[in-house]
């Protein structure tokens, strides 16, 4: 390679750094040149932005009357207690509590929609219920422990008295797995109470 080859390279190489540290911004607060923006900028509509496209001017657009999403089963119920119990007959968990990874994404939907409320060990203790919202009553209460699943299901679908409805944040599979994390709750709770009344009472101290 003659010298003259080495020093154009020498000279394309520095026109390249040179380039480069105009490019790299040295004030880090402030963006570096953007190369190929249009992922950045997208040309579609978003989601919430005004559309000039439909009638109502709104991007999102409700479903059409009457559709249901792919794999939704229709429920034909209404609100309230009667229903409820109706449910409670004649829907039961497709899920076990001994499908672990059932459990475990229940306790992950627990985790974010319910536990706010109900509390981490279901004695209607979360933080909302600390601040005000009329707490619920405890999993292990007997009330709790004598509704079926599907009373269950119902409530988390429509909402109950204080309890708002679940049915668009939470997918109907993942309302049956929150209610086998429930039973988990139920388990653990009433294992815990069995274990402190049976442990041995501290022996009265010695009369003077
Ligand atoms: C905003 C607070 C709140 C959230 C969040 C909430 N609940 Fe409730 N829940 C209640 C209240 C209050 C009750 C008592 C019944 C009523 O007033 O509707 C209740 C009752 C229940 C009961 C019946 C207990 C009984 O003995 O009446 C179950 C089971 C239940 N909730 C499960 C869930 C599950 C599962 C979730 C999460 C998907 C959830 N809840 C989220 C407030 C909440």
């Amino acid at each position: 390679m003659g010298r003259r080859t080495v020093n154009l390279i020498l000279i394309a190489l520095l026109a390249g750094l040179a380039a480069a540290g105009w490019i790299v911004q040295s004030d880090p607060s402030k963006p570096n040149y953007v190369f190929l923006p249009n992922m950045v900028e997208s040309v579609p509509y978003d989601s919430f932005a005004e559309n000039p496209n439909f009638a109502d001017g709104k991007t999102l657009q409700l479903p059409p009357d009457g559709t249901i999403p792919r794999g939704a089963v229709r429920l034909h119920y209404s609100t309230g207690t009667e229903e409820a119990k109706r449910a409670g007959q004649e829907l039961t968990n497709p899920f076990k509590l001994s499908d672990t990874d059932a459990v475990r994404r229940g306790s992950v939907i627990y985790g974010r929609y319910c536990a706010v409320c109900h509390g981490g060990t279901g004695k209607g203790d979360g933080p909302v219920a600390m601040r005000g919202f009329p707490p619920p009553p405890a999993f292990t209460d007997a009330k709790s422990l004598a509704m079926a699943d599907g009373e269950m299901f119902h409530l988390i679908t429509y909402g109950g008295e204080n309890m708002p409805s679940y049915a668009t944040q939470v997918s109907q599979e993942d309302r049956w797995k929150a209610i086998l994390f429930v039973h988990v709750i139920q388990q653990k709770e009433q294992a815990a109470a069995a274990a402190a009344a049976q442990s041995p009472v501290p022996p009265a101290p010695p009369a003077q």
